[in-house]
């Protein structure tokens, strides 16, 4: 889904924004949180996945049904070789650890972003991730990692090229509702919520076409502090605003 269903909008009018169907996460903050405590930065992505562990945990309790997550982004290569290898694995660790619960929990495991550059250990582990939960419907997971919007949007765009190319499809097919279909995360709803942790301001090319609509909320808590209150506290801030889709205000017309 592209665009804000009518029930979402109220045939056009503002609607008191209800439970998020998906809350999506810019993880911040461990670097600094690790360099509070004299510990490498490898510690506080670690303590990370700790906060990752809460949060998916906390998320499906609370009945939510689409978590998204930004784990390692395609500009991230810029780090020192041992922090980008640090990640790789704490990604392996993760999933090593996690798969088997998470599919008997009937989480449906995604990671979204290019396989391209990615070590072959790693990229078989994300394939075997996502086989093994395809069939799952209770919770979609959703782990962006090698993953930048644009190069979301260039991927999606050269898919489409090549339809067009191998007659599957024409040109005037292509509507905002279509060209959903050939991103990553194709059969996901748009996240209502997007969070940022650390006191950053800036959206770090996650999600730039699902995220549209979304309610950005800026919490000051460093990523290994996050636990259930902090994600209570945004969806609180989250029902407290008004969406409107670009149509009024309550009262204004
Ligand atoms: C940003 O903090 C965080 C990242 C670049 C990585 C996020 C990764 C995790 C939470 C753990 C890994 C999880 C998996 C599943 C692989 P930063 O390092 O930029 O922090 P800083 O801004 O304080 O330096």
């Amino acid at each position: 889904m592209s665009l804000p269903s009518a029930s979402q909008t109220g045939e056009g009018g503002p609607q008191a924004s209800d439970f998020p169907e998906h809350i999506a996460i810019i993880m911040d903050g461990n670097g600094r949180w690790a360099k509070a405590r004299g510990l490498p930065r490898a510690a506080g992505h670690e303590r990370g996945v700790e906060a990752l562990r809460r949060t998916v945990e906390a998320a499906q309790e609370i009945g939510l049904k689409n978590l998204t997550v930004y784990s390692f982004s395609t500009e991230n290569w810029r780090r020192p070789v041992a922090e980008v290898n640090a990640l790789f694995g704490l990604l392996k660790a993760y999933v090593n650890r996690d798969l088997n619960r998470l599919a008997s929990e009937g989480v449906r495991v995604r990671i979204l972003g290019t396989r391209e550059g990615l070590p072959h250990d790693v990229q078989e582990l994300v394939d075997r991730a996502e086989s093994k939960t395809a069939d799952n419907r209770a919770f979609n997971l959703c782990i962006a990692f090698n993953y930048g919007g644009r190069e979301e949007l260039v991927r999606a765009t050269q898919k489409f090229a090549r339809a067009v190319q191998n007659g599957e499809v024409q040109t005037s097919d292509l509507n905002e509702e279509s060209f959903a279909t050939y991103l990553d995360s194709d059969g996901i709803p748009d996240p209502d919520i997007m969070i940022r942790t650390s006191g950053e301001y800036r959206l770090s090319n996650f999600l730039i076409w699902q995220a549209a609509y979304a309610e950005l909320i800026f919490m000051d808590v460093l990523w290994p502090d996050f636990s259930k209150t902090q994600l209570l506290e945004a969806i609180e801030i989250y029902r407290a605003r008004e969406r409107r889709f670009g149509g009024l205000a309550s009262g204004a017309a």
